[in-house]
């Protein structure tokens, strides 16, 4: 029998922190969390009223320079740098490498990891200097935030062109028409931020992000949505970027942080946060929220569902968090943007069935309403603290807009890039500061086989 080890008498003071519940690894400045209040604040300011008052491109100057932009030209500018405009060239082929029905997470995380190949420029292993420093690259707070504006807007402009070449499905003849669908732009040729989104040839600029969003992601589909009906579905689009921007070190922000701590790029370290952000724990609940309401497809099997969960051989995707011990203050937000969007759903929502006619019609919501009501009076859930996350109602509202479920996580992406990059943005402006920056890498606790010795193995004949 092998005997397993003890632990090392010098591990005796360590913290064992599986998940790190109780384990803090930096000092931030960006958002604010109360569990236990259901409080959530970006640099001090609430999450309501971000929701109510301002646009995801007031949030991104708020998240990555600190303030909310002070004119309507800054406020312009930002927009312009933001604006999900034309593919590179080798980014567009790129993406038509992979099926149109390849999962958008994995397209995603894969075109984003290339983009360091097109912008050699701003990868630090390639730039002299001590072992390929950071500060080299992204050494200055102008330069971080050009960087972080145009990884920004890759994500954007890639997500879109996700969609629509995802739009083409199987028949190669289809396939080709989207690929000049999607406009391509210069190769190599990196957006200046100040003119950004002025090449789109597209006159009509739109006022927030989430408009100028759909519309690149809708720009040949025949049913889009006009008028009052579009201006209704890009006002919820930015407000779930808003509420999607930030939410300080959750697993994937967690990792986008220990990559940039071993000197990676920022690509590099961008796709890796979306990485974590696909797993269905993550950012992939809304996903996995949608197939469950699917699932369960009626009011009447709610009861039989709640009752399985309780069992633990299933968990009630879109609910409960790490850090809430009470309602997520998104999710408020998010279950009255469902409401407002129901009534101006696209009517035939992309692999989807027709839909009803007025928001308490939607089976799904309905199904997603009847869940809440009786997870919230059921000691099982009342005990462990569980309550709707932002995820639980956010995918009958992307599903009202006509977005496929798997599309669901790469939404929730764009919006959380401005948080991804503030952190990587703090982070380095933390290592300006310091004389050396620390690696981030956590010790375990050695549990394995105690020092043997390796047997002579017979010979093979
Ligand atoms: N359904 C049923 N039971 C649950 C759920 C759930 N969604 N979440 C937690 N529990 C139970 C656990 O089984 C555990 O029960 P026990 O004490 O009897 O063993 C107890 O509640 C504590 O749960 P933990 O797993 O320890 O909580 P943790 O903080 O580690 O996990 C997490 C948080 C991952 C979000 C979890 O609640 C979960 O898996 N939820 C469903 C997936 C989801 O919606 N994720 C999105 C999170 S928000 C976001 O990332 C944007």
């Amino acid at each position: 029998a092998v005997k397993e080890a003890e632990p090392d008498a010098d591990t005796e003071l360590w913290l064992y922190d599986p998940g790190y519940t109780s384990t803090a690894c930096c000092r931030s400045r960006i958002t604010y969390i109360d569990g236990e209040r259901g409080v959530l604040e970006y640099r001090g300011y609430p999450i309501e009223q971000l929701a109510e008052r301002v646009s995801y491109a007031d949030v991104v100057s708020l998240l990555l320079d600190g303030e909310l932009p002070e004119t309507p030209t800054a406020r312009r500018q930002l927009l312009a740098a933001l604006r999900p405009g034309a593919l590179p060239e080798s980014m567009a082929q790129r993406l038509h490498s992979f099926a149109p029905d390849a999962h958008p997470m994995t397209v995603l995380m894969s075109c984003v990891a290339s983009l360091t190949a097109l912008y050699p420029q701003w990868n630090p292993s390639l730039a002299e200097g001590d072992g390929g420093s950071l500060r080299v690259v992204y050494g200055s707070a102008a330069q971080r935030r050009t960087v972080a504006l145009t990884a920004m807007q890759s994500v954007a402009a890639l997500a879109a062109a996700i969609l629509r070449h995802r739009r083409a499905r199987a028949p190669s003849a289809a396939a080709a028409v989207v690929l000049t669908a999607i406009p391509v732009r210069e190769p190599n040729r990196a957006p200046s931020v100040a003119a950004a989104g002025a090449d789109d040839g597209d006159d009509e600029p739109e006022t927030t992000f989430g408009a100028a969003f759909l519309r690149a992601a809708w720009a040949d589909d025949p049913d889009a949505p006009t008028g009052a009906a579009f201006t209704t579905l890009a006002d919820a689009m930015d407000t779930l970027f808003v509420l999607h921007a930030d939410h300080e070190l959750n697993c994937s922000t967690a990792a986008m942080r220990h990559l940039t701590s071993s000197g990676a790029d920022v690509f590099t370290c961008l796709a890796a946060a979306i990485g974590a952000l696909y797993g269905p724990l993550h950012g992939g609940a809304n996903e996995a929220v949608l197939k469950m309401l699917a699932d369960i497809g009626d009011v009447g099997n709610v009861d039989a569902y709640v009752e399985s969960v309780k069992r633990q051989e299933r968990k009630l995707m879109g609910f409960g968090h790490r850090v809430y011990r009470s309602y997520d203050p998104r999710a408020k937000i998010v279950r009255q943007l469902a409401h407002q969007v129901l009534a101006h759903r696209r009517t035939r929502p992309e692999g989807g069935s027709s839909a009803a006619s007025t928001p308490g019609d939607d089976p799904l919501l309905q199904v997603a309403q009847a869940l809440e009501e009786r997870a919230l009076h059921d000691d099982y859930f009342v005990q462990r603290h569980l309550y709707p996350n932002v995820d639980f109602y956010s995918g009958v509202v992307y599903r009202a807009m006509g977005f496929p479920p798997e599309y669901f996580p790469v939404l929730f992406a764009v919006g959380r890039s401005a948080g991804w990059l503030a952190h990587w943005s703090e982070m380095l402006e933390e290592d300006e500061h310091a004389a050396t920056r620390k690696i981030v890498r956590p010790r375990q606790i050695y549990i394995g086989p105690r020092r043997r010795t390796v047997p002579r193995l017979p010979a093979s004949n």
